[in-house]
């Protein structure tokens, strides 16, 4: 870890809180908000893969908003809050410690990047509203690559646009299948869990586990 030049996040669920949009609607749809974000973001990854596995890509938006019809049939939500969901999906609020570690880090002269299943409009969207936009050296969408992670062509661009190596890259991710994505690949993979979850077994460990992204300063 002693020779990292870049540090490159996971924006949705890493950086971003994915379950702030059905939290913000918790006066209307009841007690169920939380197990209906559950499903909805499971849904939403399961389409990622199969549609990179068949070969029918659709890009992320459309796949939220496809994973989001499922889920409010699902959970029998009034169809009427799927502009607003979808809406506040686009200003999805960044988990609390994230704008200080942003800045620290910037100031240490890494170079920053998100790397992401998101669409290049809606990552700078979701920088932007959070005025995070001056803090990113690239925001790297897989639409760069047409195909969803872990496909190793996303962990690529980072590598072609720096011209580093793949052991000179910190990679975080809350999403253990993304770490062993990127650890498989080559990356110092770090797990961000904030949740006490359980790891993968997909022949990765990750090179460190913190529970959010202020530990980082720990140890890079
Ligand atoms: C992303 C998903 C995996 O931002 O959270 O790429």
């Amino acid at each position: 870890m002693k020779n990292i030049k870049a540090i490159i996040f996971d924006a949705y669920g890493t950086l971003f809180d994915v379950n702030s949009a059905a939290e913000k609607c918790k006066d209307k749809i009841g007690d169920k908000w939380e197990s209906f974000a559950n499903y909805w973001r499971t849904t939403q990854l399961e389409y990622t893969w199969l549609r990179s596995l068949m070969n029918r890509h659709k890009d992320f938006w459309q796949i939220t908003e496809d994973s989001l019809d499922k889920s409010i049939k699902a959970f029998n939500i009034d169809p009427s809050m799927k502009d607003e969901l979808l809406n506040l999906y686009k200003v999805l609020s960044p988990f609390k410690e994230v704008p200080e570690v942003l800045k620290t880090l910037k100031e240490k002269k890494f170079k920053l990047a998100i790397l992401s299943n998101g669409t290049p409009t809606l990552l700078s969207e979701l920088v932007k509203s959070n005025k995070l936009d001056n803090l990113f050296d690239d925001l790297f969408s897989i639409e760069q690559v047409g195909i969803y992670k872990p496909d190793s062509k996303v962990y690529d661009l980072p590598i072609k646009r720096y011209g580093i190596e793949k052991n000179e890259i910190a990679f975080l991710s809350a999403n253990t299948w993304d770490v062993s994505g990127g650890g498989n690949y080559g990356y110092n993979s770090i797990w961000v869990n904030r949740n006490k979850n359980v790891f993968d077994n997909l022949d990765y460990k990750p090179i460190h586990e913190i529970k959010d992204l202020s530990e980082l300063l720990n140890i890079i």
